[in-house]
Parts: C-alpha cells; structure tokens; sequence
C-alpha cells in the first residue's frame, strides 16, 4: 500500500521533468543551430563550445534519473538540474570558456527573474531563451533555490589575470574612477556580495561572463536613452581597460 501511494505521488512529478528535459534537448538543438551559422560563430566565437555543449547535454539528459527526493527539493541527479549542469558546471560554478556565468551562490530571486526575462525575451540569449522557455515558474523557482544554495569553488580561468589588472579593478570597484564612473560596490555591496534581489553578486564570475555581460549592456545602452543610474548607463560610461580590469578582479573574490 505504502509503495503504491508513493510511486502515484511522485509519478506526476517525474514525468513532467522528464518532458522539460526532453524538450530543453530539443529546444537547444535548434538554438545551437542559430549559434553555429558562420555569422554569429564570428560575432561570439562560440559555436564550437555549443556544439560540444550540445552532445554533452544530449547524453547527461538522455541517461539523467529523474527522480526526486521529496517534492520541495531538487535531487542534484535530476533531469532538470543535469540539464543546466551541462553548461554551468555541475553545482553551478560555471566556465570560462563559453563566458557561462557561475549561478552558485547568487540570489534566488535574482536568477529567478533572469529566467524569467529569458522566457519572456525581455534579456537577450539565444541558448538562455529556449532553455527558458520550456521552464514553468515552479521549475524556475527550485533550479534558482537549487542554485543559490551551492557553494562549490571558483571555476579555473584558462589564463589567471595579471596583477596590474586585478589592482586597477579592485580601485574601480572599491571607489569608481574618481570622476563619472560610481563605485561598483555602491550597489553591488562590499566585496561584490550582491543586495537583494535588485543587486546581484557580481563576486566569482568568471571573467570572460563579466566582460561578456558588460558589453551587451553596452550595446542595449546604444539602442535608447538608458536610464541614469541603471547598469546600462553605467556600463556605456566604461572604457574597454576599465571593464576588463573590473572582470579580472571580481573573478578572483569568494563567493
Ligand atoms: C548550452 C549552455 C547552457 C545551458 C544548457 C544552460 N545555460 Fe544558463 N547560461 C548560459 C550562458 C552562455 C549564459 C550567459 C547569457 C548571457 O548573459 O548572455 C547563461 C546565463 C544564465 C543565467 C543568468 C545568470 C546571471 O548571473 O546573469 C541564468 C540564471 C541561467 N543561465 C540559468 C540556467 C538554468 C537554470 C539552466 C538549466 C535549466 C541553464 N541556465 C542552462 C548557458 C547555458
Ligand atoms: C547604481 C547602481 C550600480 C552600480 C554603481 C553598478 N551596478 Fe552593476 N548592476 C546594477 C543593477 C541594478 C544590475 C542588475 C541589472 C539587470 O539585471 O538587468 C547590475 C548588474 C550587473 C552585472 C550583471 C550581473 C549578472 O549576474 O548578470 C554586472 C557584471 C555588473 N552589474 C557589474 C558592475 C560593475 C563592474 C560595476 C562598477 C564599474 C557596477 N556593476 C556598478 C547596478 C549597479
């Protein structure tokens, strides 16, 4: 009686995840496509990574259990956590190649509602898109809790940052440029912590996401007026030295 009660409850559940796996496989596969045409493998320079991506993630979902242990947590063998693992490392650390951004450790409502600007294509990525789109607001929840809770260390960069960098970095992030550019940890709390969900940690990225990131918000800033004091103003005022001194400092912080 017991063994039944228990598989009816949990079945539900595994067969949904089994299906959002399934569906992330196919969803990627198209979007990998787009990723690896000769135009954007020159503008990103990583249609090889997703490529490989793609196989990998294919195999892990295909062969990933995906049963839970309780109905309020994630099992880290789950489809759904395997499904990002494959690209963000398997307790979200994520990876200097690729410019994959380490999730561990963030704020839960702040990788919440970056999956959900995914979803609804307000934050531009065409792998985060159609990741995201096969995602339900209780799945985006648990995999942002799921996340948020893990601690792993800092992924390896390929090349460490050197030390003239680090120090030009730290002084930006600590007290700004001394004239139009504000102090990254102004917002972003000391140590690059993060503050709520407003304010992510921008600590322990990898350096190649930061610089990654920094200049989409760069190019959003060219498409209208941005708003004063919002990311995008702020990265338009940096320079190319500024940015990639900011991304080697914040890649070396504990998060
Ligand atoms: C094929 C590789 C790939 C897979 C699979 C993948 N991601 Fe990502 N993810 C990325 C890349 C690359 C970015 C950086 C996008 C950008 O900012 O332009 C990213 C960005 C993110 C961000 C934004 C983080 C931040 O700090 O801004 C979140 C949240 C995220 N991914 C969650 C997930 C979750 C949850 C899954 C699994 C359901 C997943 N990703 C699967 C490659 C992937
Ligand atoms: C006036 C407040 C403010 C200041 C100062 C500021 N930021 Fe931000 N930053 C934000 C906000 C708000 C966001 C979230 C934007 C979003 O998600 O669209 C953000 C997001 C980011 C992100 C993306 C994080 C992620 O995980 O996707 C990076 C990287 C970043 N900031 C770096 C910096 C750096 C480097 C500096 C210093 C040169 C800086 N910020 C200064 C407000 C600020």
């Amino acid at each position: 009686m017991l063994y039944i009660a228990t598989a009816e409850s949990s079945a539900p559940r595994r067969d949904r995840q089994g299906d959002a796996s399934r569906q992330i496989v196919e969803s990627l596969s198209r979007a990998i496509q787009q990723q690896t045409t000769p135009a954007s493998r020159a503008s990103t320079g990583a249609g090889k990574v997703f490529a490989a991506l793609a196989l990998v993630l294919t195999t892990s979902l295909l062969s990933a259990p995906s049963a839970f242990a309780s109905p309020s947590t994630l099992d880290p063998h789950s489809g759904l956590v395997s499904s990002c693992a494959a690209c963000h490392g398997a307790a979200g650390e994520g990876a200097s190649s690729g410019a994959i951004p380490r999730l561990a450790g963030q704020n839960a409502d702040y990788l919440a509602h970056a999956l959900s600007m995914f979803k609804d294509g307000t934050r531009a990525s065409p792998v985060m898109q159609s990741v995201a789109h096969n995602l339900s607001d209780s799945d985006m929840r648990e995999i942002a809790e799921y996340f948020a809770a893990q601690h792993p260390p800092l992924a390896q960069a390929a090349q460490a940052p050197q030390a003239g960098e680090i120090e030009a970095g730290r002084k930006l992030a600590e007290l700004g440029d001394g004239s139009n550019l504000a102090a990254c940890f102004g917002c972003h709390a000391a140590g690059g912590k993060g503050n709520g969900a407003r304010f992510p940690s921008i600590a322990g990225q990898p350096a190649s996401f930061t610089v990654e990131r920094l200049h989409e918000f760069q190019a959003r800033a060219k498409n209208g007026a941005a708003k004063p004091g919002s990311m995008t103003a702020i990265a338009a005022q940096m320079t190319d030295a500024q940015i990639e001194g900011a991304a080697a400092y914040l890649s070396t912080l504990p998060r």
